[in-house]
């Protein structure tokens, strides 16, 4: 009785390994939960974040993304449209030690790791957007190991083709930046002028 009972946890260490050394299931391609029994999520803020090369971007068009933060061995990393935890887009040829996961019935939709080799700042993944694409959000688990992991850490929300608004929003922050600026180098002016 012993021997089996201590069979089965030995096959369950294993098995548990095993899909942390190959990478995140299918089933874990909604609630991005690693399959490591008993082990919960670190509490975020996760010391990582993802970092898109493009804040707006345009059907086709591959954009990269980052993750940065320290070395991380295991990962699933998706698309998504706002709260909708269908992995959208599609990926392109995975980061070396990592590969693709199928999601929501696309072979590329989403990559994982592909053994526990460290990846890094360096490990640049690159993702080409749907034909319509809104709201935009990159959410990743990211594993420093099997037992120590963040679940959902999000990028900002970044937008499609018709994102020309945030552009505009961005130069409009450039500007009232430069105005703030100005003031206060006017107001220094001032201040040496009176003194
Ligand atoms: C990234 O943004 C720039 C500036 O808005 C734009 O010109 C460029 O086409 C974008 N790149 C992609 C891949 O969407
Ligand atoms: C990775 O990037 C983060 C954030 O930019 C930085 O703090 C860290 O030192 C970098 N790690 C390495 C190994 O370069
Ligand atoms: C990332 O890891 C690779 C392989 O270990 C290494 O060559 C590279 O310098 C690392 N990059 C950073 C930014 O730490």
């Amino acid at each position: 009785m012993d021997a089996v009972l201590l069979g089965i946890v030995i096959l369950q260490v294993f098995t548990s390994v095993l899909s942390f050394d190959n990478g995140a299931p299918a089933s874990s391609c909604v609630d991005m939960m690693p399959e490591h029994k008993g082990v919960k999520p670190q509490p975020n803020p996760a010391p990582y974040s993802i970092h898109p090369s493009n804040t707006t971007f345009q059907t086709g068009k591959p954009i990269t993304v980052v993750i940065e933060g320290p070395d991380y061995r295991g990962v699933l990393l998706e698309a998504r449209s706002g709260s909708n935890p269908k992995a959208i887009g599609t990926w392109q040829t995975p980061p070396i030690n990592t590969k693709f996961l199928a999601c929501s019935g696309n072979q590329q939709s989403a990559i994982t790791h592909a053994n526990t080799n460290i990846k890094n700042n360096s490990t640049v993944y690159t993702w080409i957007p749907p034909d319509t694409v809104q709201n935009i959000v990159f959410i990743a688990t990211i594993a420093q190991d099997r037992t120590v992991f963040w679940v959902k850490v999000m990028s900002s929300a970044s937008s499609g083709a018709g994102g020309t608004s945030l552009d505009v929003h961005n130069s409009a922050e450039r500007i009232v930046t430069l105005l703030l600026m100005l003031s206060v180098v006017l107001l220094a002016n001032v201040q040496f002028l009176l003194a």
